[in-house]
């Protein structure tokens, strides 16, 4: 069996991923598997993600991004919802400590005005207290689609060109980019999605634009540091050729 130090060895810290964005999937089927409900299954997820953000930050990955919940989510039965935003609640009030203890700033984006003032407070509370560390973003995605956040930023920038403090000729990608929820963050070189599911799901859809996609079969409570490595380790295996042939990646003149 390949250990974790095994694994992490073969890791370019060179080549890493500044920004890894996950899709956190499979809490569900999980918990039905060992006979269990579906919340089951999202309180054992908390473990893969202190484990994933710890194995982040202590490789020099700079921003992870987690999607925990998207807006498309809010239509899941009322219990879920509830209980999934009451362990949001615990679980971040539970972890502030350890996030301080590991140097990492947490943030957040995505329709924060929906979630209710209680999540909402606690969220705030934790981003104040750890807004000096610095060694890893740690970005939770609530709320949050892909589609919804292109359409605030559509409509940022209407409301600029209408004002006038923005000629429609001046519109170009980085306009766009600069309208996102966290514009400061790099677009991810790395995507991972869990639970073998094939699709983006409304996730980062403006970021995704060039990022390597990685899919594992592995459930979201099983995922721990050794399958972040391994979603790195393929990732540095890829050649990012962003349109260009491999010709001219592999001849600096081109
Ligand atoms: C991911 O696991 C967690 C959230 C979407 C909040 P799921 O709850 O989607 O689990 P599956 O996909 O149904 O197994
Ligand atoms: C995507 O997972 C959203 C999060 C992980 C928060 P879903 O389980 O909601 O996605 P679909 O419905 O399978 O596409
Ligand atoms: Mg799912």
């Amino acid at each position: 069996m390949t250990t974790d130090n095994e694994l992490r060895d073969q890791i370019d810290l060179q080549k890493l991923p500044a920004h890894i964005a996950i899709i956190m999937d499979g809490n569900g089927r999980w918990a039905k598997q060992r006979g269990h409900d579906r919340v089951f299954g999202h309180q054992h997820g908390v473990e893969a993600v202190r484990q994933t953000a710890e194995a982040a930050a202590e490789l020099g990955v700079k921003y992870l991004t987690l999607y925990a919940f998207s807006t498309e989510n809010w239509n899941r039965p009322k219990a879920e919802v509830d209980a999934l935003m009451s362990l949001l609640v615990h679980t971040i009030h539970g972890e502030l400590k350890t996030l301080n203890d590991n140097n990492i700033r947490l943030r957040a984006i995505g329709d924060l005005k929906s979630m209710s003032s209680e999540v909402l407070a606690q969220l705030n509370e934790a981003i104040a207290n750890t807004a000096n560390n610095n060694r890893m973003d740690l970005i939770l995605a609530l709320s949050y689609s892909g589609q919804w956040e292109i359409t605030e930023a559509v409509r940022t920038i209407a409301i600029a060109v209408k004002d006038g403090t923005l000629n429609p000729d001046d519109i170009d990608e980085a306009t766009i980019s600069s309208n996102m929820n966290a514009p400061d963050i790099p677009d991810p070189e790395l995507m991972i999605r869990t639970s073998g599911e094939y699709r983006v799901s409304n996730y980062y859809l403006w970021q995704l634009a060039y990022s390597e996609l990685y899919f594992t079969n592995v459930l979201w409570p099983d995922f721990r540091k050794n399958d972040l490595y391994e979603a790195i380790i393929d990732y540095q295996k890829r050649e990012r050729r962003f349109g260009q042939t491999s010709e001219q990646l592999t001849n600096i003149k081109g």
